[in-house]
């Protein structure tokens, strides 16, 4: 049973194969075609998980696609009413979703005929839902999605028990905590797909002053037990215009969302590229608040609705890490996976598992305990990238190491105050870099956020680094010692310890961290170790392996990405090289 999933004309457009039951790749088609959020079909993505899996093209026996023009049918002939120009941007990409095993059997340069692998759709949350549920471990749990938009509904829970999902309800458009979010991040003057992160990094630093005023903006009014929010739809414009998102090949755009109401309560929108003010902090202040005072409602909800102490999240907002990192303290759940592409990529990992389970009725026989399901490199061809460089010209060192001496020669540097360039093993799936595309420092040095920031990443300086921390030594640094595998999770770092890791400790006190254990990822886990050694610290600073563009995939990206920054080191494969 050979499942390929597929998110295509939407968001982080991505592709996963699901073999026997069992993940075997995924990625996103940014990481090939270099073009961020990427929302068009995902050809090199499909290509790839194809070539991974080792499996010929006849041999697929579905194709899982997260989507379901049929879903909410009624209200979408509603607005259709209302805002035909809405329905009308709708129909574009739904001509596409006709064909996609054509575009399946573009993608593998077969002819469409000789694909007889049967095309199933499924609903957006939905996959979004099976994305979590089914790759958890976990045999029960209570199940939420929340995001901006999918298949015109905003949210959705229920319950899963074995090899089963029960949907008990869904937020439809126009009410959306995503949309919420990037309205606020809009108003605060950040535009592009995925700024929300800025913001949420920029919340720190404020006060919810305007906490009363975001009360009104989402409503928190559960209906006979069952979890419930509205927006006050005085301060959006787009259920009146409909949501303006262009899924086309590129970047996602995300038209206006915010009214002239909403500037006219909190006063003028900032302009991008302006000062950040007082008053800007506080209302990204004001909006992570009211986003977490919601999602801990839902949850709480949910909680008092199933009575499990396990819980699946996915979509969009999943990615709050500071709302995440509250629902040990703020609500009964005891356990809680978060998948590392809980956005939109992952739906392709949620169809395909949605169609091996719910659809076919097969028993579950997986967990996704570890990121890396990309593309991997031999040294070998590392070797071969680094000679068309032509480094030995270029004055650079490279030494050829075992793995011991590469982490060991690795962590000396980094403990030097070196930036390094850590590019090993299969990518990451999802956006986070988990220690395989990273670019990794010394979390001991406070100037370290000044110095990545001025030499390489070029980021607002109020976000914030992460910390990847050996599992086993976690409890020692924060507050929580629960696992945080994927960097899904803020926790507070103990009082006594942000002196000592300032680098990646964020104004308010905590880390978006990432736990590190040797079974999931030995070298990364040997490479900490190693500085944990030297200098009695068991953290790094991790960020992801990029320059204002997708997280780097091939060794070619790794090398160009090093040579035109002021990266100090690259540790790609066995290869140690280094500016002199
Ligand atoms: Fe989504």
């Amino acid at each position: 049973m050979y499942i390929l999933g597929i998110n295509a004309y939407h968001a982080d457009a991505s592709a996963a194969i699901v073999c026997d039951g069992r993940l075997v790749a995924a990625a996103e088609e940014e990481r090939f075609n270099r073009v961020k959020h990427c929302a068009g079909f995902p050809f090199q993505a499909v290509k790839y998980c194809l070539g991974a899996a080792g499996i010929k093209p006849e041999e697929l026996t579905h194709i899982a696609i997260a989507r379901d023009s049929r879903a909410r049918l009624d209200k979408k002939i509603l607005y259709a009413l209302k805002i035909p120009q809405m329905a009308l941007r709708r129909l574009a990409p739904q001509g596409k979703f006709g064909a996609i095993k054509e575009e399946v059997a573009r993608a593998l340069e077969i002819d469409p005929e000789k694909l007889a692998a049967e095309v199933i759709r499924v609903e957006h949350h939905k996959a979004h839902l099976a994305s979590s549920f089914f790759v958890s471990g976990f045999d029960e749990a209570a199940l939420l999605s929340i995001d901006g938009l999918g298949d015109f509904a905003s949210t959705m829970w229920g319950v899963g028990r074995d090899n089963a999902m029960t949907i008990d309800g869904a937020v439809a458009f126009p009410h959306s905590l995503g949309f919420f979010y990037t309205a606020i991040t809009q108003y605060l003057g950040f535009w592009k797909y995925g700024d929300e992160y800025k913001v949420m990094g920029l919340a720190s630093y404020g006060q919810p002053e305007f906490k009363d005023e975001f009360a009104r903006i989402v409503r928190l009014e559960g209906r006979n037990g069952k979890p419930r929010f509205n927006l006050g739809l005085d301060y959006f414009i787009h259920h009146k215009v409909g949501s303006e998102i262009s899924w086309n090949e590129g970047e996602p755009v995300v038209g206006k969302l915010y009214s002239d109401f909403l500037e006219a309560r909190l006063g003028a929108a900032r302009e991008a590229g302006s000062v950040v003010e007082e008053r800007h902090r506080n209302i990204a202040s004001s909006l992570q608040s009211r986003l977490e005072d919601s999602v801990l409602s839902l949850l709480n909800q949910l909680h008092r609705l199933y009575g499990v102490n396990k819980l699946c999240l996915a979509g969009g907002v999943a990615f709050n890490c500071v709302a995440n990192g509250m629902i040990f303290d703020k609500t009964p759940f005891e356990e809680v996976y978060v998948p590392p592409a809980a956005g939109d990529a992952g739906l392709a990992i949620g169809a395909a598992f949605h169609v091996n389970h719910q659809t076919l009725g097969r028993p579950r026989s997986f967990t996704m305990d570890h990121a890396y399901w990309g593309p991997q490199f031999s040294n070998e061809r590392i070797r071969e990238a680094l000679n068309r460089k032509n480094i030995a010209d270029l004055g650079l060192r490279v030494a050829e190491l075992c793995d011991e001496e590469l982490a060991r020669e690795t962590a000396r540097r980094i403990a030097d105050g070196k930036i390094i360039g850590w590019f090993q093993g299969r990518m990451e799936f999802g956006p986070r870099a988990l220690g395989n595309r990273s670019i990794v420092a010394d979390p001991r040095r406070a100037e370290m956020k000044d110095i990545l920031n001025s030499r390489i990443k070029h980021r607002e300086p109020f976000r914030p680094f992460a910390p990847s921390v050996l599992e086993q030594r976690v409890g020692d640094y924060f507050d929580q010692s629960k696992p945080s595998p994927f960097m899904m999770m803020a926790y507070r770092v103990k009082p006594e310890k942000r002196g000592e890791i300032p680098a990646p400790t964020h104004v308010d006190g905590t880390g978006r961290l990432q736990t590190v254990n040797r079974e999931q990822n030995p070298h990364y886990w040997r490479l900490i170790s190693e500085f944990e050694r030297l200098t009695g610290v068991p953290v790094v600073l991790n960020t992801s392996f990029n320059e204002n563009e997708p997280v780097v995939c091939a060794p070619e990206e790794a090398i160009e990405c090093f040579l035109r920054t002021r990266m100090d080191v690259l540790a790609i494969g066995n290869y140690l090289v280094e500016k002199v």
